[in-house]
This record gives C-alpha cells, structure tokens and sequence, in this order.
C-alpha cells in the first residue's frame, strides 16, 4: 500500500508562525510535526509515502524531511496543482500515483498517540472499498462529522455543521480504494470552494463497503495555537526516557527534576529550576530561570531572569523578563523583553507582526 499525506494548505488560524514556514514544519517536542505522522504511518508497515505540498515548496519540505531513508520510507514530494482547492483534490491531484492502489490518506496536522495499523489491517482483511476513522469530541461543528441511520450503520459525513448530527468527528485518517477517482468525476466545490472529502465519503457510503471504527486514544487536529500547544505536551508525555539525554553542561547549581532533555552545547546556568518533562535543543543559554513543564525550546535560543512553562520557543529567540510566559508560541528569532531593560523605561515597545497575538 501507498500514503499521501496532506501537507499544503494556508494555516490562516496558526499566523504570524505561518507566514514564513509552511505549519507542518513547526517544531513539536522539538521535531518538525510531519514526522509524527510519517512516523504512525511506517509503524503501520506502510513505506512508499508521498507528501503533498503547496505549489513551490517542495525543495523547502524535502530539505527537512528529505528522501525518507531515516524514517525507514521511501518518501517522495508532489506539488497540489493549483493550490489548496480541498482535501478530495489532493488526493485527486495524485491520480498518477495512486489510481490502482488501495491507500492510506493521513492530514498532515493531525497527531495520534496509538497505532493506526489496527485501521489499515481491518481495511485490507475485510476488503472495505473505504475506513474512517471517528474520534468523539466535544466541539463536533469543527469537523467532518458522521450522521448514523437509526441501526447505527454510516447514513452520511458532513463538512462542519452548524448543527452537528452526532458528536464523532471523522479524523484525518481514511482509507480508499481506487474508486475515489471515479467518486471525484461527480464532485462539484462546496460552498467554501474545496472539493470536500466528506463528499467522497459520502458517495462511498452509498456506492460501496465503508468501515468505521472509533479512535479511543488521544488524537489532536493541531490547526489552532492552543491545539499546538497541547499536542506538544501530549507528544512530550508519550516520548520515551531515551529522548531526554543531557548532552549539554549544565551548572552544580542549577536543578533539574523529571525529565529533561538538554541538547549539545547549551548552556544550563546557576540558579535554574527546569521541571520536565521538557526539551531544550543545542547551543542555548539558560539563566537565571525557570522553565516548566511541557515546554519545547529550539536551539541557539537564551532565556535570562525568566520563567517560561507549556509553551513551544522556536529557535534563535531571547526571553529576558519578568511577566511568566506560559501557553505561548514564540517564533523563530522573536525577542521578549521588559521595557525596564530598555528606552524609555516606561510603556510597551512593540514591533508586532500581522496577524500576532499579544496580551499584556
Ligand atoms: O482534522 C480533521 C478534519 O480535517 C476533518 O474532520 C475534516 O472533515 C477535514 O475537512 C479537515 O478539516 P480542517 O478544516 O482541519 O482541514 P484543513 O484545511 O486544516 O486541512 C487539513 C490538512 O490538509 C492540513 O494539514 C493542510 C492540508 N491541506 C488542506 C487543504 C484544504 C492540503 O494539503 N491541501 C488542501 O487543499
């Protein structure tokens, strides 16, 4: 079997960060996003993937995640001709590569923490023409959702209703078989002008064999600040203990509790508290602070006389202040610090980008 993996589209609701890297390159515990669901998907047996991305971003995405050799795949790039037009056009964008096959279609914002091998196994046992993986939440009208017949069975999946027929969201997990190119010849662009794949479902449940099984464990769509910042924490509890080695030099005087994960030439000054589970990446310098849990510093970044916890620090960026930062996502380069460390000594100086979030 094949993957495709979305990885294009805008992440309107994750700017600033997203104006100059693609979302699905933003670090989580400290490693680009895609790699957790290249990561599933390899553990799953599957290993030819192919990564969708935006016109023009290919050399930029295979930089980082490069011909997949050390994932144990084979992973290549194809660009969505014509841009973002939908989650059913990314699949029909790959026609070439995948008419024939039968496929795992995994969105490349979407973090699970359990195997989705039990998915792919039950597909190819029972010979579906479609799965769907369903996930109970809270706020359904967000997603995909699944509307039952009275037997239980799948009557249809609908793109984010205002009123949500049952309280399952579908994942950004499916499976097909090779009539989702047939399914497409019908398809017309929604009313938000994107070839849906709630659509396809729905045409497979009237036209084939559909399976769909609830996903129990934790899963996250990571298109929002607060939703990255809480896979982030959810990946730092399911990282192993061999993920936090201290390869820096950290100071007799400074403490460490938990797990900690201390990259190669960072410096972990006197009088640090660092409360883990956290990950600090190379060449750093950390002073004077605290730094609590579920926090995800990238490299070359200091942080002085400051207390940060649940946050995500992109690299080359500078804390130095005494407002605590918690639930913050600071992109790369990005400087805080407190007026009273600079001219005039009174009033906020701001140089804020579009779309930023500050709250003072
Ligand atoms: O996360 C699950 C939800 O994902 C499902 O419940 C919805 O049915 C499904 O439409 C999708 O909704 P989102 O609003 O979260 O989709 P989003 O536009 O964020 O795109 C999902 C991923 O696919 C994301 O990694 C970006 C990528 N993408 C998106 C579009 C529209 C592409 O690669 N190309 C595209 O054209």
């Amino acid at each position: 079997m094949k993957a495709l993996i979305a990885a294009g589209g805008h992440a309107t609701r994750l700017r600033p960060i997203t104006w100059t890297r693609n979302k699905h390159i933003i670090p989580m515990a400290n490693k680009p996003m895609l790699s957790f669901p290249i990561k599933k998907i390899v553990d799953a047996g599957i290993t030819d993937i192919i990564i969708n991305v935006n016109p023009g971003e290919i050399e930029s995405m295979s930089s980082v995640f490069g011909d997949g050799s050390r994932f144990g795949a084979n992973i290549t790039y194809l660009e969505q001709r014509g841009g973002a037009k939908g989650l059913a056009h990314v699949v029909a964008n790959a026609k070439e590569e995948l008419q024939g096959e039968r496929f795992l279609f995994f969105l490349g914002d979407n973090i699970i923490l359990g195997s989705i091998k039990k998915f792919v196994d039950r597909f190819q046992d029972e010979n579906l023409d479609c799965m769907i993986a369903l996930s109970h939440v809270d706020d359904p009208e967000r997603f995909g959702v699944a509307e039952f017949n009275p037997d239980g069975s799948l009557k249809r999946t609908v793109e984010k209703p205002r009123d949500p027929p049952s309280p399952f969201a579908v994942t950004g997990i499916y499976l097909f078989n090779e009539n989702f190119f047939d399914a497409f010849k019908t398809m017309e662009p929604s009313e938000r002008g994107e070839y849906e794949i709630t659509d396809i479902i729905t045409w497979y449940i009237r036209n084939g064999k559909v399976g769909h099984e609830e996903i129990t464990g934790w899963w996250k769509d990571t298109g929002t600040p607060d939703a990255l910042i809480e896979g982030n924490a959810l990946i730092m509890d399911d990282l192993q203990r061999d993920h936090f080695s201290i390869e820096g030099d950290v100071s007799k005087n400074a403490q460490l509790e938990g797990l900690v994960g201390v990259g190669k030439g960072t410096k972990i000054n006197k009088d640090t508290l660092i409360r883990g589970p956290v990950v600090i990446g190379e060449n750093c310098l950390i002073e004077s602070s605290y730094i609590g849990p579920y926090t995800a510093i990238g490299d070359n970044v200091s942080i002085k006389d400051s207390e940060v916890e649940h946050s995500i620090i992109f690299s080359g960026s500078s804390i130095h202040t005494d407002s605590r930062i918690a639930g913050s996502l600071i992109g790369i380069n990005a400087k805080i610090t407190d007026h009273k460390f600079s001219h005039p000594k009174t009033g906020h100086r701001l140089i804020v980008g579009d779309n930023s979030v500050v709250e003072l």
